[in-house]
């Protein structure tokens, strides 16, 4: 064969290969409002910059006459780009070729490019489609799968791992996205359930539709499983391309620094009467969230589900932060199940990747009631304590308001190591509310005058910054308008932090 030849038949079997599993399901796929692996892959990384791994593999099963049909890639796209001007891996499951199914030549692809990823500390993305396991390979697709489950569990805390779900992802399948760190949904084409609609009715006899089951809405607000859901594929992935901004390569690295026109100094007058005078009055934490951070910038994670907690990604003069924010326009803000473990896993995410943690808190205290008690409350806040204890990231707090019992402790108070704990004039840090308080101490009071007194006066004794401030265990009382320059001033000041814990195994977080 001569020169030429060789590259005709290069280019021949190269196109092959990138028309996947032909035009024909390429058109099926674009009629169902999908796009293909590739193009996915192009909409994410930066313009010009993928490189393919592994165009040619092919998988090696014979049974159900599947010998007789072999498509290169085998149902996965594979390789590595840049995000931001920044390295990322990715792998894109193919639904063109095999229904994206998982073989044992697929697996390897994925399993190769999470080995470079944690070599090169970087971060992981999938995108996720998929029918699951290859029904003609048997339990070499499950070794598969087990084989990337086992590379996403030592990678956890290595390298960031991000996954979108942009189709189907059922049965053991969604343990791999369940093990990344942040999961992405888009609304109506993205289902994740470990057992169907079909089985399920079978089963428990429900009859639910499968968005209903497992789609982007079920994800991100009832069961919280996914963080982020776009109204389509690209909007989903530009969220992902978002977060990567925020979040450094890997474990060893700072996060990226953002120059920023925002002034450091800037003051908010505004935030002075943001605090209403009535204590048992709601306002939205996230009016003080925007006025404070860079530029407005606020990438909220699982902005619907547990809303009365807040969690998310911001900057301050280019450094970025997780917030960590009492909601008390939601439930008071009060601290339950979810909201606890929604908010550990990001402060330990946000820990593993040293990132600082800015926590903002108003809340009443943990949620009453049997439905909390049987579900567990006592486990779950644990969660949220333990997180915030282990914690060496530089740790800043601000407590705006109500700060009472337990929950004063958890949230990133400076006897579990916050670094620089601040409150705002009208902070009330205390053992419980006057009136809570005033109904234990005062049994005795039955007229209503006297008890309002009673109450007016714990109020004035107790629920201010003061008696926390004279004991050290609120370093500053701040205004309000100067909250961004403060926050900005102690990330500066602890930006060089050192802190590691004693050596151990690993802890045990209550599970
Ligand atoms: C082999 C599969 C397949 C599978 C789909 N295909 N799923 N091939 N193994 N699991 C093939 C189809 O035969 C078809 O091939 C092509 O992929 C596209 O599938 P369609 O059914 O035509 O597409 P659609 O109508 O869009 O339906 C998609 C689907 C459906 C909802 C995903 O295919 C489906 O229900 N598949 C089975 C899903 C499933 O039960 N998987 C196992 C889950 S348990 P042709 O050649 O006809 O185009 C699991 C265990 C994992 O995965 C364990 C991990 C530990």
């Amino acid at each position: 064969m001569d020169l030429k030849s060789k590259f005709e038949q290069f280019e021949q079997i190269n196109n092959a290969a990138e028309l996947g599993g032909g035009q024909e399901r390429i058109d099926k796929q674009h009629a169902a409002g999908k796009k293909t692996a590739r193009e996915r892959i192009l909409e994410l990384l930066d313009k010009g910059t993928f490189n393919e791994i592994d165009k040619l593999v092919t998988h090696r099963a014979t049974d159900f006459g599947i010998d007789k049909k072999k498509i290169p890639g085998d149902g996965v796209v594979t390789g590595y780009g840049k995000v931001h001007g920044r390295l990322v891996y990715v792998f894109a499951q193919d639904f063109t070729v095999f229904g994206g199914t998982m073989s044992r030549a697929n697996a390897d692809k994925i399993v190769k490019i999470q080995e470079l990823a944690v070599k090169m500390g970087t971060p992981l993305i999938g995108l996720n489609d998929s029918g699951g396991a290859r029904i003609q390979e048997g339990v070499q697709s499950l070794a598969g799968y087990a084989d990337i489950f086992y590379n996403n569990v030592l990678s956890s805390g290595v390298i960031p791992q991000i996954s979108a779900i942009l189709g189907p992802c059922a049965g053991g399948a969604v343990y791999s996205p369940a093990l990344t760190d942040f999961i992405f949904m888009v609304n109506e084409s993205s289902h994740m359930f470990v057992t169907g609609p079909d089985v399920i009715r079978t089963v428990t006899h429900e009859d639910v539709s499968k968005e209903e089951l497992g789609g982007a809405v079920t994800h991100t607000s009832k069961s919280g499983v996914a963080h982020f859901s776009g109204e389509n594929e690209e909007q989903t992935l530009m969220m992902v391309r978002e977060l990567i901004s925020f979040i450094p390569s890997n474990n060893m690295e700072d996060p990226p620094h953002k120059v920023t026109t925002d002034p450091v100094d800037r003051k908010e007058e505004s935030l002075n009467d943001i605090i209403p005078a009535d204590p048992n009055k709601p306002y939205d934490m996230k009016d003080i969230i925007f006025k404070i951070i860079d530029d407005e910038h606020f990438l909220e994670v699982q902005p619907n589900y547990a809303s009365n907690i807040i969690i998310g990604f911001a900057r301050f003069g280019g450094q970025s932060v997780g917030i960590i924010a009492n909601q008390p326009a939601f439930l008071a803000g009060v601290l339950d199940i979810n909201s606890s473990a929604k908010a550990a896993r990001f402060v330990r995410f946000c820990d593993a990747f040293n990132i600082p943690l800015v926590t903002m808190v108003d809340v009443p205290g943990f949620l009453p009631g049997t439905q909390q008690e049987f579900g567990g409350i006592i486990k779950h806040g644990a969660k949220l304590l333990y997180a915030f204890a282990e914690a060496t990231v530089p740790k800043i707090t601000l407590i705006t308001r109500k700060a009472y019992g337990g929950a004063y402790d958890v949230m990133s108070s400076k006897h579990i190591g916050g670094d620089i704990n601040y409150a705002y004039p009208t902070a009330e840090i205390a053992v419980m509310g006057p009136d809570g308080a005033i109904n234990i101490l005062r049994r005795d009071i039955t007229d209503a005058d006297e008890k309002a007194k009673a109450v007016e006066e714990y109020r004035d004794t107790f629920a201010n910054p003061y008696r926390a401030a004279a004991l050290g265990y609120i370093d500053e009382i701040i205004y309000p308008e100067d909250t961004r320059q403060k926050i900005i001033n102690a990330l500066e000041m602890t930006h060089n932090k050192r802190k590691s814990n004693l050596p151990r195994k690993h802890g045990n977080i209550p599970l």
